[in-house]
């Protein structure tokens, strides 16, 4: 069958096979031209392929054996393919799913990721394309089944280590944590700010046998060009102005252990170039010397940039993104892992109640039903600091409502208003702001009986800007008129 619609490429004679390891791939298509050809080309490619033209078909052949990998179109005839994702994700967890669609809007990727694909690709499907992905899920897949096998029994179920998480994302992430540690491929970590990069950058060291030597953790955002060259690879005296004297790097200091670089997406060319080398050759300069140094050093990587995009547009090195997203682990914002903030919550605050000695508090229902609601724009952050902030604040035994940042309680509320049309225009983000920091501040002064320098304390402000606000949003003390 020739290539027809939406499947565009070379035809499997083109390409030679690079993965001959018999994975096995199910392939879930209506239209046959896509199906057979899928099917054809993953098998030249050396899988074990079975080919189903439905959804109900697709769930016959995953009772009746098992498979590693699904490729499945989202548009199916029978029913919803983002249905289909979601049963194999509650049914067939290990499954890895790669999704397509034809009708490639943003929409379905956003509702194919969630509803747990492994990787979205848009029809018409590029053959080299589907070949990489079935490499990076078959690597995916290698490295999990290793890891449940040696999965220890007396593992608590919803914690590794200083990770914590319930949900079948969070169980995904455990697993390959556990599957990578003790393999020196590169790991990219990527996810929001907040979600827990460094800590899972952290927990793969922690479980690796490299747990002795040290974890060395940079960000490469924010810093000039020479500096970070210098405080990655080290200098030798006189390198550049202020060279004073020779400096050892970030990769000497993590000889043997691992290096967690953050904010990937931020290196300079040129520094993408020497991490590249180091990645393939393991060898690097420091800055101004001819000399070459040999490392052996675990390289993890972090990034919140969307670095296929980057690739894209020029600014980052397809070469060394292939290099290091061949082992991906993505962490979900916390708003699309819901009964991980239950969980996250009672966390913090034993860890905080603790802290202050009051050991007895808990969340009342209401109080944890708003943090439930909220979209947590600053993830797992956002809701320890969140939480920290009540254990101050609350009176009594329950942390309530009230004893939540405003923005939280109010989100819901919030949102209409921000959106209304009664409005006539959206709001201005300084009117938008002004809101919650007038409640922020009139709760945090109610709980500390008007004392302005507690609740500057509290609030992390100056007692000046406090008095600022104050007078900006009228707040007084009542029955304080007099004293103002
Ligand atoms: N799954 C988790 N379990 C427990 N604590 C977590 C978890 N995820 C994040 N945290 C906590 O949330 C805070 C933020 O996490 P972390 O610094 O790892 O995020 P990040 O993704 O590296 O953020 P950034 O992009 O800003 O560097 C830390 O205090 C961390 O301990
Ligand atoms: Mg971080």
């Amino acid at each position: 069958m020739v290539a027809q619609g939406p499947i565009e490429g070379s035809t499997p004679a083109d390409s030679p096979p690079e993965s001959r390891s018999a994975t096995r791939i199910l392939v879930v298509d209506d239209e046959p031209a896509v199906r057979e050809t899928l099917e054809k080309f993953l098998i030249a490619d050396g899988h074990e392929v079975v080919a189903a033209g439905s959804a109900g078909e697709a769930l016959v052949e995953l009772e009746r054996s098992t498979f590693d990998v699904m490729v499945a179109d989202l548009i199916l005839r029978d029913g919803n393919g983002v249905d289909l994702l979601r049963t194999v994700r509650d049914r067939w967890p290990d499954l890895l799913v790669v999704a397509m669609s034809g009708y490639g809007t943003v929409q379905s990727a956003v509702e194919a990721m969630k509803a747990g694909a492994f990787e979205f690709l848009q029809k018409p499907v590029r053959m080299d394309e589907i070949r990489q992905v079935a490499r990076r899920a078959v690597e995916q897949q290698t490295l999990l089944r290793a890891s449940r096998s040696l999965r220890r029994v007396l593992d608590a179920p919803f914690n590794l280590d200083a990770v914590i998480g319930r949900t079948y994302q969070m169980r995904r992430v455990f697993d390959l944590i556990e599957a990578v540690a003790d393999s020196k491929t590169p790991v990219l970590i990527r996810g929001e700010t907040g979600t827990g990069k460094s800590v899972v950058a952290r927990a793969i060291h922690q479980r690796s046998q490299r747990r002795l030597r040290p974890l060395v953790e940079i960000s490469c955002g924010a810093i000039p060009e020479t500096l970070l060259a210098s405080e990655l690879f080290g200098h030798v005296k006189g390198a550049f102005t202020g060279a004073l004297a020779d400096k050892e790097g970030k990769f000497q200091a993590a000889e043997g252990g691992t290096i967690f670089l953050d904010e990937v997406a931020r290196l300079s060319p040129s520094l993408q170039g020497k991490l590249l080398r180091v990645l393939q050759d393991r060898q690097y300069e420091p800055l101004g010397s001819s000399r070459t140094y040999a490392v052996d050093v675990r390289v993890i990587l972090g990034t919140n940039a969307d670095l296929a995009r980057e690739v894209d547009a020029g600014r980052f090195r397809g070469d060394l993104y292939s290099r290091i997203s061949a082992v991906h682990i993505d962490l979900p914002p916390l708003r699309e892992r819901l009964t991980d903030i239950p969980l996250l919550a009672e966390h913090f605050l034993r860890k905080y109640a603790h802290q202050c000695g009051k050991t007895r508090l808990s969340f009342a229902e209401g109080a944890l039903q708003c943090l439930q609601r909220y979209g947590w724009p600053g993830n797992v952050r956002e809701l320890a600091n969140c939480v920290e902030r009540a254990v101050v604040l609350c009176r009594g035994d329950t942390i309530h409502e009230r004893d939540l940042p405003p923005a939280v309680v109010r989100s819901v509320e919030d949102d209409a208003l921000l959106f209304s049309p009664a409005r006539g225009r959206p709001m201005t983000l300084k009117e938008a702001l002004e809101e919650p920091e007038k409640r922020i501040i009139k709760a945090a002064l109610e709980a500390h009986g008007w004392n302005r320098q507690k609740t500057a304390a509290i609030l992390d402000i100056n007692r000046t800007t406090l008095y600022k606000k104050m007078k900006r949003y009228g707040l007084e003390e009542p029955g304080a008129r007099a004293n103002a």
